[in-house]
């Protein structure tokens, strides 16, 4: 009886010990308050106040050694003293709370929510932010969203070229991992399965940890993490797109090295998700008058963004995009490419444009396409609020010519009216350090719950 019970405490200890991270004690967690609406009803009439708040992930924070302020990580490298391997890396180093404005410029009023792009803090200089919505201090909000409809207000007159201010929804786990939990936001995945956390499901991604050439705070480790990824928006003042990317499995799964595709390895499609997605960008598609300063949907000045899931169960069937400006209520455009009409993303025009764009690879169908959408959806997604430049390949495959060498006349390479030299983060950094995304005004509910959309 003894000893199975002494069994029994050991296994459940080492099962606990292998999730939980330390806490520090330098800076409460204290997150910031977001109000958003769930709406009833038609035309955005009857919808009611959610408290809210938000968490920036963990990756953003201070890892420190446990009984003192050595850094467990510094810039884009592992201290290996502290870290010499996984396990002992998690016992020795702890996390910090965060310092909302002061060390990343992430402000919040209401029901709005401002990220910075660059903030030069008291001890390090922060760049961009990846925010989550939450149900309580502990638990993410988890959004079904099929059957539904997004929209929120956004303000990106100040993002010029080369950053992304994204909106967007992955199947994280609702609780993070372990200790500290959601709480210091832990638990990140998305569809390029992200290797660069400083940990994964719940343990430092430590060992093997590759410093980055061009990017001073980031690195590539040996994990990466993944899931389906929705994403409603990632724009900047001169582009948009509405992007759905598919896994299988859909929700979070870990893999290992160059197994992990996707963006962070050499073979971008070795992975289990569909790191290009389906994507609906007005320019791409060849409508060059529809979004930008002075354009149909004007991005000098705020706009109100709407997405429809389209669909029953876990099945998604389209996805619709609306805008508001001006009291206006204006369509997602149709495509000006020979072969391919439709405003909506559904499994047809998703096939129709990887023909005409006669793309080499399709890994939107690979790994489920719409189908697999829907799965991932079901499984309750979290929402991402993000402000990032791109170390890889400075936003050009958003806002540019890409590949950079290919014809821009060729269907599907030019994407936007950004240089190809524009986007290098060492640039837009110095460049545009005051840029910043304003989120507003959320609301979420059936569909025609959220705005009074046009018969
Ligand atoms: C690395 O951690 C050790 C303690 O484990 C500490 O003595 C050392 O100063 C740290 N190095 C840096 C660069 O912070
Ligand atoms: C440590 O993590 C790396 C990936 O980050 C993994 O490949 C390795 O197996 C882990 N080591 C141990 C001892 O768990």
């Amino acid at each position: 009886m003894v000893s199975s019970f002494a069994i029994k405490a050991i296994v459940a200890f080492l099962a606990s010990s292998a999730s939980a991270q330390l806490i520090g004690k330098e800076q409460t967690e204290t997150h910031p308050k977001m109000t958003w609406q769930r709406c009833t009803g038609k035309g955005g009439n009857s919808c009611t106040n959610v408290n809210g708040e938000v968490v920036i992930d963990a990756n953003w924070r201070w890892l420190h050694v446990k009984n003192g302020y050595d850094n467990c990580y510094d810039g884009n490298k592992w201290n290996t003293t502290a870290c010499p391997d996984n396990k002992t890396c998690l016992q020795n180093c702890a996390i910090e709370g965060a310092d909302y404005s002061g060390t990343y410029g992430v402000t919040t009023s209401g029901n709005q929510l401002s990220l910075k792009f660059v903030t030069k803090g008291q001890y390090s200089t922060n760049i961009g932010s990846r925010m989550y919505l939450m149900k309580n201090a502990d638990s993410y909000e988890m959004f079904k969203l099929i059957g539904n409809e997004f929209t929120f207000d956004v303000d990106l007159s100040a993002l010029p070229c080369g950053l992304n201010g994204a909106l967007y929804f992955v199947s994280m786990p609702e609780k993070g991992f372990g200790t500290p939990g959601a709480k210091y936001g832990t638990g990140y995945c998305d569809a390029q399965c992200a290797r660069d956390l400083k940990y994964i499901n719940g343990e430092a991604n430590a060992e093997g940890w590759e410093p980055s050439s061009n990017d001073q705070n980031a690195g590539v480790g040996k994990r990466g993490a993944c899931c389906t990824e929705m994403d409603v928006w990632e724009a900047n003042s001169v582009s948009t797109a509405l992007t759905p990317h598919s896994c299988q499995p859909e929700k979070y799964s870990v893999c290992e090295d160059t197994k992990c595709g996707g963006t962070y390895s050499l073979d971008r499609y070795a992975g289990s998700c569909d790191a290009n997605g389906c994507d609906f960008n007005p320019f791409r598609v060849g409508v060059k008058d529809f979004y930008g300063k002075g354009k149909t949907v004007d991005t000098s000045k705020k706009m109100t963004v709407v997405t429809q899931f389209i669909g029953s169960g876990s099945s998604l069937t389209e996805l619709k995009r609306f805008y508001v400006q001006g009291g206006k209520v204006i369509s997602n455009p149709e495509p000006k490419v020979e072969g391919m009409t439709g405003n909506t993303i559904t499994q047809k025009w998703c096939d129709t444009q990887q023909k005409v764009f006669q793309e080499e690879v399709y890994p939107f169908n690979k790994f489920g396409g719409m189908a697999s959408m829907g799965k991932g959806m079901d499984l309750g997604m979290v929402l991402v609020m993000s402000l990032w430049d791109d170390h890889y390949a400075n936003m050009l495959w958003l806002d540019s010519n890409y590949p950079t060498d290919a014809d821009p006349n060729k269907p599907g390479v030019a994407r936007g009216e950004c240089d190809i030299s524009s986007g290098v983060p060492a640039d837009v950094e110095s460049q545009h350090a005051d840029a910043k995304v304003v989120f507003s005004n959320i609301k979420f509910g059936p569909i025609g719950s959220t705005f009074a959309q046009p018969a």
